[in-house]
């Protein structure tokens, strides 16, 4: 149920202020649901600021340093969203008619609104992943001939954790592989880690290490941080001047904007271990669910905070079922007409994944 984030010890005048239409239900379709906690609105009422176009917001300022460490890169550049730090990255890499080698149910390719082609004029040439995991010898089997008949390949886009994919984490070695490969054909690799926080803290492999396998690197703030608004590209000094270059083109250029990057390093210093508990909360959804009649699921497949699940045989679509449940106090996301996402966030207890693990029950029956 969302409370306001942790702390549950709000006046009801406060409750009512801060909630929204949202707030009596338990809201499972997004980890960008979350509101701010107290904690986190109280940092960023403190925060010093400044003039962020100048870079002089020493908050965006001591941010940005903060994730380059985490990332392991030379620079980073704080951006509005986890679109505009893809889009960014693929515009700064690319040069109008390049093409991108990406997963076929990728983000950017899919829920980008078409920036790459309209932003950067660049065509994709998609893959069908394992749950949105590429394997090397896909990508070089795509690369384009050197021939003046063909697009120049030019960039590699993954994804980690893989939002379409159910939250899957990309393996350190297969992005390795991929990496190599891309640097021995001359290519260059964008990783979109809009959850690569996720990915880190379910297998205990640092940010870094995954981070090194890429030339640039977006990542989210507002998702499972929990975190209003914000995400990084991160990548080499002379990648992020380019990058700067054109969020101001983009509009992207914010000012005393640290009163948003106060929230962002207060979830990177009170949010990231806790991660653990929702990637729990999504096992147990995905656990539970298997009892339910029509619904088919793997658990084994939930790796992180998101459990995808197909319904084709429950004898109801899936907007169906996310009007029953929403009349039962649950919210989720249909996905096409037999598919379902939910998603773990700071806003729901392991409490709340069992109620709503009853209504499931109630609108699909037990096997
Ligand atoms: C994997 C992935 N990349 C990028 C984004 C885009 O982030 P934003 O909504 O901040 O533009 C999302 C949003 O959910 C996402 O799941």
């Amino acid at each position: 149920m969302i409370v306001l984030g942790t702390d549950k010890s709000l006046s009801p005048e406060l409750e009512c202020f801060f909630g929204g239409a949202m707030k009596d239900f338990i809201d499972l379709r997004s980890d960008t649901v979350t509101r701010p906690t107290p904690a986190m609105r109280k940092a960023m009422a403190e925060a010093e600021v400044g003039d962020d176009v100048f870079g002089e917001d020493p908050t965006v300022n001591l941010l940005q340093e903060k994730v380059a460490n985490l990332l392991g890169k030379e620079a980073t550049l704080f951006v509005p969203s986890g679109t505009m730090a893809n889009q960014l990255s693929i515009k700064s890499h690319t040069q109008p008619g390049d093409e991108v080698i990406i997963e076929s149910s990728s983000h950017p390719y899919n829920f980008e609104g078409g920036a790459s082609a309209a932003l950067s004029g660049v065509q994709f040439q998609c893959l069908k992943g394992v749950r949105g995991i590429l394997e090397a010898s896909q990508i070089e089997e795509a690369i384009r001939p050197a021939d003046h008949h063909f697009a120049v390949t030019r960039l590699v886009c993954l994804e980690n954790t893989h939002n379409r994919g159910g939250g899957s984490i990309n393996p350190v070695e297969k992005m390795a592989d991929i990496y190599r490969l891309a640097k021995s054909r001359g290519l260059l690799v964008h990783l979109d880690g809009a959850r690569l926080w996720n990915a880190s803290v379910a297998t205990g492999i640092k940010t870094q290490e995954y981070a090194q396998w890429a030339d640039s690197v977006s990542v989210c703030l507002s998702k499972g941080l929990g975190a209003p608004i914000g995400s990084l590209v991160a990548g080499s000094k002379s990648f992020i001047d380019r990058v700067h270059r054109f969020r101001k083109m983009f509009g992207g250029g914010m000012r005393q904007v640290g009163i948003i990057a106060a929230a962002g390093i207060y979830a990177l210093e009170h949010h990231l271990e806790r991660l653990k508990e929702d990637h729990q909360n999504a096992k147990r959804l995905g656990v539970g669910l298997k009892e339910f009649k029509g619904v088919s699921i793997d658990p084994r497949h939930v790796e992180t905070n998101i459990v995808i699940f197909d319904i084709a045989n429950a004898g109801m679509t899936a907007a169906q079922v996310a009007e029953a449940m929403k009349k039962e106090g649950v919210l989720i996301h249909a996905f096409g007409k037999s598919q379902i996402r939910l998603v773990t966030h700071l806003d729901v207890s392991a409490e709340d994944i069992e109620k709503a693990l009853k209504v499931f029950e109630k609108v699909f029956g037990k096997k």
